[in-house]
């Protein structure tokens, strides 16, 4: 058996027309437009790749774009002061700082000096316990992403055995949540947890997201399971750099019914959904 390749890059597409569509009608019928803020502390050459294309997805949905380069050595204070002139700015609908900070910066100090509102990552200490409280909350992107697919490819979630390989606050804790609210029956394991192998081929629906490349080979994967990987990592392979997952694709589609590609699986829908999520701000503002 060959698995079903979910195209991530389709859905996200999909998804980002749609968000344009809106974004057109509420242009036209209440002249508004919806504003992103995407802050960028230091030269981080990943970072910079992430918010140029945030930026021109942006724009393409016919939202504004606000970019704020800020230099590595920025102080808490400058970081912390922009970020309250981008609370108050009413052009301003949902605000992004990315990560990882440069050391000096205290980077739950700074997420949770946005405004929940406009806390389009989903990551203020609000939204997190709004999400974990099954009420009206921001989702962050990578694991609302994720479950759009897991939704799409499956209808109901009920009663499935979801395992989340990881336990970060970006992907795995939210992810588990949102599995949850779906009425998975769910499994977060990590780095400490016994016999990993058999935890995976428990699941379902295996998401990984370890930041570890290929590092679940297909006789972890539960045959005819959903696997969707959240890890892009850069490796070098035959001279070559190339783009891997956390999961051995090659072994993993033989086994699995699903899985997501890397690249176009999960990381074109985290943007889609970012600017959905942008779209989402920018109506619960205006009523
Ligand atoms: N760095 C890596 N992923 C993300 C993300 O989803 N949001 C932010 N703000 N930074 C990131």
């Amino acid at each position: 058996m060959t698995a079903a390749v979910i195209d991530g890059k389709a859905f996200a597409a999909k998804v980002r027309a749609q968000v344009a569509a809106h974004v057109a009608k509420l242009k036209e019928e209440q002249g508004l437009t919806p504003g992103l803020a995407v802050v960028l502390v230091g030269e981080d050459p990943a970072s910079q790749v992430y918010v140029r294309n945030k930026g021109t997805q942006t724009v393409e949905c016919g939202m504004a774009s606000f970019e704020h380069k800020l230099p590595a050595e920025t102080s808490e204070a400058e970081l912390l002061a922009l970020i309250a002139r981008l609370n108050a700015d009413p052009a301003v609908h949902g605000i992004l700082v990315q990560l990882p900070l440069p050391k000096h910066l205290d980077s739950d100090l700074v997420i949770n000096s946005i405004d929940p509102a406009k806390d389009v990552d989903g990551f203020h200490i609000s939204n997190v316990g709004l999400l974990g409280t099954g009420q009206k909350s921001m989702v962050p992107c990578t694991p609302l992403g994720c479950l759009m697919m897991l939704r799409d490819h499956h209808g109901s979630l009920a009663g499935l055995n979801a395992v989340v390989v990881g336990r970060s606050n970006i992907v795995g804790k939210p992810m588990a949540q949102l599995l949850l609210g779906d009425s998975c029956t769910v499994t977060i394991a990590h780095s400490r947890t016994k016999d990993l192998a058999a935890v995976c081929r428990g699941a379902d629906i295996l998401v990984a997201a370890v930041g570890r490349p290929e590092m679940i080979p297909g006789d972890w994967v539960k045959p005819g399971a959903t696997v969707i990987d959240v890890g892009i990592n850069r490796i070098e392979r035959d001279g070559k750099q190339k783009l891997v997952g956390d999961v051995h694709y090659a072994s993993a589609a033989l086994v699995a019914g699903a899985i997501t590609p890397v690249p176009g699986g999960v990381g074109p829908m985290t943007i889609a959904c970012l600017l959905a999520n942008t779209l989402t701000a920018c109506c619960r503002a205006n009523g």
